[in-house]
């Protein structure tokens, strides 16, 4: 019998995860695991801690593992020094990994923490929009291998995860950018009201942002728990991600700089447009979503002859199995649906579409 994985829908404050650590974990050794802007950036929200609250000792003495800064070094390599940290200071299984970051940590550290001694928790404390809408909730895990995302993985939930706005204060236009690329996704495929109060999100004063956060976070546990492990409902999460992975791999091969959330904003043209095609996505509604996307993120530029490379690409991707392209496309805004066979002409005529935007 397959027991479920424990998945939780709440998140919790850092008072909450003081609280956890105390009862659980007072005797555990404990590990921050950071990459150096977290360190500088975002450690003192955390070391701040320790003048509000009675900081258990463990806490206090966390060793720090810090890694390499940028989506780059969410590879073997990495893994391996996390590996090796934990190792040479004689973690065992009854420790603790908490990872203060991006999604590079959470899924870095959650696969460290789902792989040393078969296992130890972890609590993810997001610190990028990113991260607190997506990556640090539902327990994927993983690194890149050969220039391919997440082929290396294992869902692991976190303990906790905890989400606190404060962390996005230092965050620059373009990370809370990407990040807001995953609250579009998750509006477009959930519902007609969270889209509107997403066309009217004020990026600008990113606390403001809180109850839309909040929002997206639900949102996502709700599928996450009806189907943890991606067999079925869950595929949903990945609209826009199918075209978003294949233009963030073409950008990694021609050297050129494309964050994940912009990708995903890309991809997502592409595949409205798919959905236009096959589903008969509201015309109107499509050259809306487009026209608010384009205002928010600059065009990943293709031409023509990078469109079988785009195509190959896509084929390998982990979300198609054999020689089939199956994107995540809507009926509707708040209407999904997955499984559906696009041939590799639509795709062709879904890149061309793009290419001229
Ligand atoms: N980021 C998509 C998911 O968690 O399934």
């Amino acid at each position: 019998m397959v027991t479920p994985l424990p998945f939780n829908t709440s998140f919790a404050t850092l008072e909450d995860m003081i609280a956890m650590i105390e009862s659980n974990y007072s005797n555990s050794l404990c590990f921050i695991l950071v990459e150096e802007n977290t360190q500088k950036n975002c450690m003192p929200h955390v070391t701040a801690l320790e003048s509000l609250f009675a900081v258990p000792s463990s806490l206090r003495n966390a060793k720090i593992i810090e890694i390499p800064e940028g989506g780059k070094h969410k590879n073997l390599e990495t893994f391996a020094k996390v590996i090796e940290q934990l190792s040479v200071n004689n973690a065992d299984r009854n420790s603790l990994l908490i990872n203060l970051g991006g999604g590079m940590i959470c899924d870095i550290g959650g696969f460290a923490a789902a792989c040393y001694k078969r296992g130890i928790d972890f609590i993810n404390i997001p610190t990028s929009l990113l991260a607190m809408v997506d990556a640090a909730h539902g327990g994927k895990t993983g690194i890149d291998f050969n220039n391919l995302r997440n082929q290396i993985g294992v869902f692991a939930p976190a303990k906790m995860v905890v989400v606190d706005v404060i962390f996005l204060k230092t965050l620059p236009e373009d990370q809370v950018l990407s990040g807001f690329a995953e609250m579009v996704k998750m509006a477009l495929i959930t519902s007609d009201d969270f889209w509107t109060a997403i066309k009217h999100a004020e990026l600008d004063k990113v606390e403001s942002l809180e109850p839309l956060v909040i929002e997206a976070i639900q949102k996502k546990m709700q599928i996450v728990e009806e189907d943890p492990t991606e067999k079925r409902i869950r595929k949903i999460l990945n609209f826009g991600h199918t075209f978003g992975h294949a233009f963030e791999t073409l950008a990694l091969e021609n050297d050129t700089q494309l964050n994940h959330g912009y990708a995903v904003a890309m991809g997502m043209l592409c595949e409205l447009w798919l959905s236009e095609k096959m589903l008969n996505f509201d015309t109107a509604k499509r050259h809306g979503i487009t026209e608010f996307i384009l205002s928010k993120y600059p065009k990943f530029p293709i031409q023509s002859e990078d469109f079988e490379r785009l195509f190959a690409i896509l084929l390998h991707d982990k979300k198609n199995s054999t020689n089939e392209i199956k994107p995540i496309l809507l009926e509707k805004i708040g209407g999904p649906r997955y499984d559906l066979i696009c041939s590799k002409e639509l795709c062709f005529e879904a890149l061309q579409a793009y290419s001229i935007l």
